[in-house]
């Protein structure tokens, strides 16, 4: 499915969300209307138990609205069997996540060539590829690295290379530096958004830290399943850390 102009790359109209938890209730998103377009850098932003990993889930396609409509690329997502519905979330949806998910046997490049290996690629391709991407997350010196042998920033920046690797129009990633410190944080959004804009790939992440809303887009914040879009840079400025020189980058 490639995507167009015309349409946004996701919209969510009057979703909600509730679970039942024995007799009671729970509504994580209620009646939640967003468009995200083409090259977007988007943060959702709350907290703990606010709906911000619910928002995602149903961004990239991961699950089902209780009520409203999902759709990826005017196409509702509720109309689509569960086998084009992963088609489509696995050609067009990148996903980072919190804990960076690698695999710890493989080296950094064969994590970032899975996706592709997974989508039959030849070998020679997908080993190009990710060479590729792992450059342009400044791994280049840590291709043949384990997991165990890299920092968490090096670690979240190969689960971006591999988020990357089949070109995806959208990126999802859910608390991507909750496990990183402060300064890591500001380098991987500084990364991610620098990739967002340069490639024209959507990016929506969502954290607990205020720290990390500076440069984004668009900054979506949620309370009690309710989100209510914030206009940008309404607080102090922090600074974000320079660009690292290349010889220095992957040291992080
Ligand atoms: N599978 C589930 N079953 C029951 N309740 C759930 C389930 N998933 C989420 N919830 C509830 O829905 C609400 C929103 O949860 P969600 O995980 O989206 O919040 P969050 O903002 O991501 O929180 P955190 O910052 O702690 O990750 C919470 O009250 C949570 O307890
Ligand atoms: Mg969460």
């Amino acid at each position: 499915m490639a995507t167009s102009d015309t349409f946004p790359v996701v919209e969510l109209r009057r979703v909600s969300k509730h679970y039942q938890l024995g007799d009671s209730r729970i509504d994580a998103l209620r009646q939640v209307s967003l468009a995200i377009r083409p090259g977007e850098f988007i943060a959702v932003w709350g907290p703990s138990g606010s709906g911000k990993s619910t928002l995602c889930n149903l961004v990239g396609m991961l699950d089902t609205p209780s009520s409203g409509h999902v759709l990826f690329d005017g196409v509702d997502v509720g109309t689509l069997s569960d086998n084009q519905r992963s088609t489509a979330r696995n050609r067009n949806i990148g996903f980072v996540f919190q804990n960076f998910n690698l695999v710890p046997v493989l080296s950094a490049l064969e994590n970032v060539m899975l996706p592709l290996q997974v989508g039959q690629a030849s070998g020679r391709t997908a080993r190009a590829a990710a060479a590729r991407r792992l450059e342009e997350v400044g791994l280049a010196s840590h291709m043949a690295h384990r997991p165990a042998r890299m920092s968490g920033g090096q670690q979240q920046r190969v689960a971006i290379a591999r988020a990357l690797i089949g070109s995806p129009v959208l990126v999802v990633a859910d608390e991507p530096t909750a496990n990183l410190d402060s300064t890591n944080a500001l380098r991987v959004i500084a990364l991610m958004r620098e990739i967002s804009h340069a490639e024209g790939t959507a990016f929506v992440f969502s954290t607990h830290d205020e720290r990390l809303l500076e440069r984004v887009d668009r900054r979506l914040r949620m309370h009690d399943g309710i989100l209510t879009e914030e206009p940008g840079a309404s607080h102090p400025a922090v600074p974000v850390p320079p660009p690292v020189p290349a010889a220095q980058v992957a040291s992080w």
